[in-house]
């Protein structure tokens, strides 16, 4: 009690400074509401630092670091040697506050990516504030229990800012889920995983291959799971919870366990599927998460299982890739000669990304259950829902939405919806005049909505060992990962909250270029 006083002096300390240095630039908005009564009250700071990552000379990174000020110590976990952001755990039903602290020497702001939150708390980037400034966010969790994360969402700048380390995992629980007795506490496990490129004094690179790599998406050469290269993890003959989550900023995994175990996937970009899905793979685009199950129980004493991503033919993502245009792999990949970005190791490329080793043998009752959800609101198309009609496609050196860019605070007409109001969105991948192609991740901020169809030209053939193997368009999904030539159909179900949202290609050098919109939500 005594220290949590103390804590919160402090934060009303440090805020009052900050309020300050800003003075009037600061809207009433970014104040403490104080009607506001926050369950949990969070400071969140943004800040460089370094740490160790590769052997020799610590890298240097940019990082979130927090502070429970109010609520559960267990509202924060440090992920232990790692640059990434602490595990905010929330439950639904809390109201939280944040407070975020912009120490970087340049302007952010931070997005709660999967949350259903007010226009004032999703992080569009005309909220970002200065070096040095705070922006609180109050809300309540509203979402689903899930696997959500946090990033920052200058615009511009989203791309240069999670790569230099600032991304972390947001878990929502509620009842619901917890009546199902998953693995949780040391069973329910994070995984991130992103791509890095480093230089010869270890540190990080990024778009060293210019505009290529602008229009490619940055591509690492090496590996990063929680932050670590090679990183293993020493687990018992019982099952476990693995929160996968793609970070990266533009790589897609077809994620497979090595010996043969099943992906067992339980929750998507917004929680519980209705039922458990196994398959040999899993894709994961950029922004998706999976909750998979990995059952040890069988395994024995001693084996190692390896997490990786199973070739695929890059052409399935990148059509021009590797194929001229000066980039891809012929510009080479010598690490430590400045980094070459895009091609270094392409997408599709047999990776190694984390090795578990059956460590102990301990006896385990744990039996999945084969329905997740008990009663879910069945999704039924609308069929009186308009339809809205989005390609993707590149013009005069820019990827676009629906023909159009980024303009901070336009909103066209047929971007204006409802709140609560139901849409199909069909988004067409349908690439360039000069047969560009990319596979885009498609996001949209403050819902979750409904894949209810993807299909492709009859005529277009799929290689072998396909990535599209891995695809799981069920769920609730916040972001869908739209192949070169499909055409995917989404049931969109809009915010309750009105105001200024986004919807955005999630490889952030295309989300910095403007492969961005806004939509309005009116009440
Ligand atoms: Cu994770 Cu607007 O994004
Ligand atoms: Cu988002
Ligand atoms: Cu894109």
């Amino acid at each position: 009690m005594n220290r949590r006083d103390a804590l919160f002096g402090i934060g009303i300390g440090a805020f009052g400074l900050a309020a300050a240095r800003l003075s009037s630039a600061i809207p009433d908005r970014r104040l403490l509401t104080s009607s506001f009564d926050p369950d949990v009250d969070l400071v969140l700071t943004a800040a460089p630092g370094d740490t160790q990552i590769l052997a020799g000379a610590r890298t240097r990174v940019w990082r979130f670091t927090g502070t429970v000020l109010k609520g559960p110590a267990s509202s924060l976990q440090v992920i232990p040697d790692s640059f990434l952001g602490p595990v905010i755990r929330v439950r639904k039903g809390q109201r939280v506050r944040i407070r975020f602290r912009n120490d970087l020497p340049e302007p952010s702001i931070v997005h709660w990516h999967g949350l259903d939150v007010p226009e004032a708390a999703d992080g569009h980037p005309h909220l970002a504030v200065a070096s040095g400034a705070e922006y609180v966010y109050e809300f309540e969790v509203i979402n689903r229990a899930g696997t959500y994360w946090y990033h920052p969402h200058p615009h511009g700048r989203t791309g240069s800012q999670v790569y230099q380390g600032l991304a972390g995992i947001l878990v929502v629980t509620d009842d619901e889920e917890a009546a199902l007795s998953l693995p949780g506490g040391a069973e329910d496990l994070v995984c991130v995983v992103q791509d890095r490129t480093f230089d010869a004094n270890n540190q990080l690179t990024y778009l060293s291959g210019g505009m290529m790599d602008r229009m490619h998406g940055l591509l690492g050469d090496r590996m990063l799971v929680n932050g670590r290269e090679r990183s293993t993890l020493s687990l018992s003959t019982r099952a476990y919870r693995i929160r996968l989550l793609n970070a990266s900023n533009s790589r897609v995994y077809k994620l497979m366990w090595d010996d043969g175990t099943p992906m067992t996937v339980i929750s998507a970009d917004g929680g519980l599927l209705d039922q458990p899905l196994s398959q040999p793979y899993l894709t994961l685009a950029p922004s998706q998460r999976a909750d998979v199950i990995l059952d040890l129980s069988k395994h024995t004493v001693g084996k190692t299982v390896q997490l990786r991503s199973a070739p695929f033919s890059s052409s399935e993502v990148s059509i021009d890739e590797g194929a001229g245009m000066g980039g891809g792999r012929g510009m080479g990949g010598m690490r430590g000669m400045g980094g070459m970005g895009a091609g270094a190791v392409p997408n599709g490329a047999s990776l190694l990304l984390m090795t578990v080793n059956v460590a102990r043998k301990v006896a385990s009752t744990f039996r999945l259950p084969a329905r997740l959800v008990s009663a879910g609101p069945a999704v039924r198309a609308e069929p009186s829902a308009p339809v809205r009609r989005i390609a993707l496609d590149f013009r005069a050196g820019q990827w676009l939405l629906g023909g159009r860019s980024f303009e901070m605070m336009e909103v066209a007409p047929d971007e204006m919806v409802r709140a609560e109001s139901t849409h199909i969105w069909e988004v067409a991948n349908v690439g360039g005049m000069m047969g560009q192609q990319m596979a885009h991740p498609f996001h949209v901020h403050g819902t979750q909505f409904r894949v209810m169809k993807r299909s492709r030209p009859a005529n277009a053939d799929t290689p072998e060992r396909s990535v599209r193997e891995g695809l799981v368009d069920d769920g609730w999904r916040d972001t869908v990962l739209v192949l070169p030539h499909d055409t995917v159909q989404l049931q969109i179900r809009f915010t309750r909250y009105p105001g200024l949202f986004l919807y955005h290609c999630h490889i952030l050098e295309h989300e910095d270029a403007g492969m961005m919109r806004n939509f309005r939500v009116t009440a």
